[in-house]
């Protein structure tokens, strides 16, 4: 099948991919599925499919991330998804009704969108705000403690073409802008990473544990929060400390040959070795009896990555638009991955020849077969439905 996709998705594509080790490229398929959604609006079959060939899998496979999680759409969807939360807290606060007005003002039920496709309405589970509850998001921005009367005002605001200011964050965008920040790039607007401390609604456990005199033994609450970069470097500094404190090891005592069990001379080796004849790992490599001790590597992973994925990039000539990344870049995999691979690629074809991994004539067959072959009527029916998925 020939995607659609135009030459700047391929290369954020190629972006994408390029995050991840070598090896490990199909970790990408989660952000590849937000940015195929970024340019369509939803994940269609073409999207999956090239999803597929970009990172070598079959469409099954990413058919099957693509419909567990909820994120990813299956159908074309509105410019503003409205999810409403009547999860638990947020219901008895008022979700529910929430949800109903929003329903019945907009003519639409649960995943519909609205006939001029700016709305599509949900209702969602716990979206992890309960403190500010009842909320509902726009795009996955929130808008906490909303009433029946807000949420119809932030809807109608939208349908003229407002971008209304979510109660964090910046101003609203469109979902497929929203799927490109999902994806992993960032949002250069003003406002759009925002900062700051915890609201009152999220402090107020932490007051009420104070006017009751409750607390954690040792905890101090004006504890700094450090950076990564500040963390690391204290952390260095501890074992630096701990290493320096610990009393040097006396070396190993020098002993003869002994003897094993069948007589034969055993090597010398650690305590813990004696009468194994097998010395330990680290004596062996280095004949030292001090730890495997790496060298710390300092650089991002960023920069692993990068250097994993194209070790002579400095030098490389971009590669054509296209997503794929030459095999020949590609460390090998281990040994076992190769035989998983393999087993793999043989059970279901790749992608790339327009038909769904699986779909083979023999597959086909073979599912019919199974289908037939069942006396069981509920049998026959998943077994048909694996084949039209197919
Ligand atoms: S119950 Fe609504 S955010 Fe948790």
């Amino acid at each position: 099948m020939t995607t659609t996709f135009t030459d700047e998705t391929r290369e954020r594509a190629r972006e994408i991919i390029a995050r991840y080790p070598a090896d490990r490229s199909r970790s990408a398929l989660l952000p590849l599925l937000h940015l195929v959604q970024s340019e369509e609006g939803y994940v269609s079959p073409a999207g999956v499919a090239f999803c597929a060939e970009v990172l070598g899998l079959n469409k099954a496979q990413v058919g099957a991330v693509a419909t567990f999680y909820t994120m990813y759409k299956r159908k074309p969807t509105g410019d503003f998804l409205v999810s409403v939360c009547t999860n638990t807290m947020c219901n008895v606060l008022g979700g529910q009704e929430v949800y109903d007005t929003l329903a019945e003002h907009l003519g639409v039920g649960h995943d519909e969108t609205t006939a001029d496709g700016k709305i599509t309405l949900e209702h969602a589970e716990c979206l992890a705000a309960c403190d500010y509850g009842p909320v509902m998001t726009v795009n996955y921005d929130f808008f906490d403690g909303v009433d029946s009367s807000t949420a119809v005002g932030v809807v109608d605001e939208l349908r003229a073409g407002g971008r209304p200011m979510p109660t964090r964050g910046a101003r609203l965008c469109t979902l497929k802008e929203m799927a490109v920040q999902l994806a992993g790039f960032a949002d250069e607007r003003d406002g759009a990473v925002a900062d700051g401390g915890p609201g009152e609604p999220t402090l107020r456990g932490l007051r009420l544990a104070q006017q009751h005199g409750v607390s954690v033994p040792g905890f101090d609450p004006n504890t700094p929060i450090r950076s990564k970069a500040e963390a690391d470097k204290a952390a260095a500094q501890a074992k630096a400390a701990e290493a320096a404190a610990k009393p040097a090891e006396a070396p190993a005592p020098q002993v003869g040959p002994v003897k094993g069990g069948d007589g034969a001379s055993a090597p010398t080796g650690t305590p813990g070795n004696a009468g194994v004849g097998e010395p330990a790992p680290a004596a062996a490599a280095t004949g030292s009896t001090a730890p495997d001790v790496k060298a710390p590597d300092d650089k991002s992973p960023q920069v692993r990555t990068a250097e994993t994925r194209q070790p002579d990039a400095a030098t490389a000539v971009p590669d054509a638009p296209g997503t794929k990344v030459p095999a020949e870049t590609s460390p090998p995999a281990p040994r076992d991955a190769q035989e998983a691979e393999a087993a793999g690629v043989a059970a279901n074809e790749p992608a790339g020849d327009g038909k769904p991994a699986g779909d083979s004539t023999g597959a086909q067959e073979r599912n019919l077969n199974e289908a037939s072959a069942s006396a069981d009527g509920a049998t026959s029916t998943v077994a048909s439905e694996t084949g039209a998925q197919k």
